[in-house]
């Protein structure tokens, strides 16, 4: 098992696409966009992710990659072929599955017998066996398999490299089998490929290779990112409780976190979660349940909590800086989150779009995300190419991305730029007693 093709290019395609071509196969990966294409062909990823452009590089080079959007081609001698297309919301909340369905027909057209289709979107329960329905129809000897992609973006190639658990799910054991293969040999090269990449390698951890059936695995991976976003929710939730009765949410996740049957991951508080995961797996996981005749208000709840962050953090500020109409006000942080320039339904987007709704004078900046954030913010906002230009004469500070280049900010250096001294921490990454002892008001969420 040789030859692979790999449909879309986005975070998982690409990362998988450069770590399959670096671990032996033949890896052909299929892009329609052109100005995606033209970006790869050149040697670059369209997006800013550690690693995957040097990866990328070394398999252009080594041949053992190539970028096309002409699938017949690509398809001819798959052995595997893996759909990592988008599955964006539609506006009722449920799944786009356009992209899926059209790589199911290019793959019933276009491969040989025996190709197995590997399902790596995120897609809704049950689509695979309307897919496996449809290879049927047309008379295709194609197996399918379910493998979910767990990786997370910022962290995307070492993910892929020291993975806790790759599932697969399929009716064919020896299609499963096959796949589970690929994964194992990725993880033999994987301090090979680390070093190329240039990432670190991370903490040892046995990886498992777990097989459940078809509908078992399409439903593992919306499940694991819903439990991450409640998780995230209930923290936000315990941050207004502990805001209103005194204490630091902090110091409660650390302690209640340290009982292993919790875990301390995913229970930070601040601005919620954003990105072009969890919001729309929430959103398509409630919807796919309702086609099922299935309520799940947890889930409802969890979204009505994360919409209600950055109005709740923006309020905070409103209390403190008396009011925010006319205020000149910094935000810090335009990405989902640190390490990735995706400003998908980003928090600090929608903090620093509130923040204009009310009347203040916002100017927001990001070390990579400013590009990508500028279609979704209000046109008010002036979007700076350095921390001193969005600070200077700030009466407020927010950031909502814990950058590196934030977290070690010099805090006299900061209070010296501002007009005003209030700071606003919607990521809880900061010490309340660094920024006091430089004459600066600080303000977490959760840490009254
Ligand atoms: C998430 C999952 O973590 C991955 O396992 C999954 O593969 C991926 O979605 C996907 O489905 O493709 P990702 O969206 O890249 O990964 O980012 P996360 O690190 O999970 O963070 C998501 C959001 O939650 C970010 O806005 C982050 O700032 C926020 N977050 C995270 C919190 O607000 N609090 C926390 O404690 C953790």
């Amino acid at each position: 098992m040789k030859n692979i093709a790999v449909f879309g290019a986005g975070y998982v395609g690409l990362t998988s696409a450069v770590i399959f071509a670096n671990s032996g196969y033949n890896v052909t990966l299929i892009e329609i966009s052109p100005s995606r294409l033209k970006k790869l062909e050149d040697g670059k990823s369209f997006f800013y992710e550690s690693g995957v452009n040097e990866l990328l590089a070394q398999a252009l080079s080594a041949k053992n990659l190539s970028v096309t959007n002409n699938s017949e081609q690509a398809l001819k001698n798959a052995e595997v072929v893996f759909s990592c297309v988008g599955t964006p919301d539609n506006p009722d909340g449920s799944s786009n599955l356009q992209y899926v369905f059209d790589v199911a027909e290019s793959v019933i057209k276009q491969t040989q017998d025996n190709v197995i289709f590997v399902q790596k979107s995120t897609v809704p329960v049950g689509t695979g066996q309307k897919i496996e329905a449809l290879f049927k129809k047309h008379s295709r000897k194609i197996s399918y398999a379910s493998n979910p992609e767990f990786l997370r973006e910022g962290t995307a190639v070492q993910d892929s490299l020291w993975f806790d658990r790759v599932v697969v799910g399929s009716n064919n054991t020896t299609a499963a089998n096959l796949v589970l293969d690929i994964y194992r040999n990725v993880e033999k090269n994987k301090l090979k490929l680390a070093k190329l990449a240039g990432v670190k390698p991370k903490r040892n951890t046995p990886s498992l290779y777990v097989k459940t059936s078809r509908n078992s695995a399409e439903l593992t991976k919306v499940t694991a990112n819903a439990f991450l976003a409640l998780k995230i929710s209930f923290a936000n939730s315990i941050a207004k409780l502990a805001d209103a009765a005194g204490a630091d949410v902090v110091e409660v996740m650390d302690a209640v976190g340290s009982d292993r049957r919790i875990g301390r991951a995913f229970l930070n508080a601040g601005r919620g979660y954003g990105g072009g995961c969890f919001p729309k797996d929430v959103s398509g996981l409630i919807s796919s349940a309702e086609d099922y005749g299935v309520d799940l208000p947890i889930m409802t709840a969890t979204t009505d909590v994360n919409e209600s962050m950055p109005g709740y953090i923006a309020n905070k500020a409103n209390n403190s800086l008396g009011e925010l109409k006319d205020k000149r006000v910094a935000v810090l942080g335009l990405a989902f989150k640190a390490g990735t320039s995706d400003a998908r339904k980003s928090p600090g987007v929608k903090l620093a779009n509130i923040l204009d709704k009310s009347g203040a004078l916002v100017k927001a900046y990001d070390p990579h995300a400013s590009q990508e954030a500028k279609q979704d913010l209000r046109s008010n906002i002036i979007i700076s190419d350095s921390i001193q230009d969005a600070v200077k004469g700030a009466d407020a500070v927010f950031v909502t991305v814990d950058w590196p280049e934030f977290k070690t900010l010099d805090f006299s250096w900061l209070k010296s730029k501002m007009k005003g001294n209030i700071f606003i921490d919607a990521v809880n990454a900061f010490e309340a007693d660094e920024l006091k002892s430089c004459g600066i008001e600080y303000i977490g969420v959760g840490r009254s």
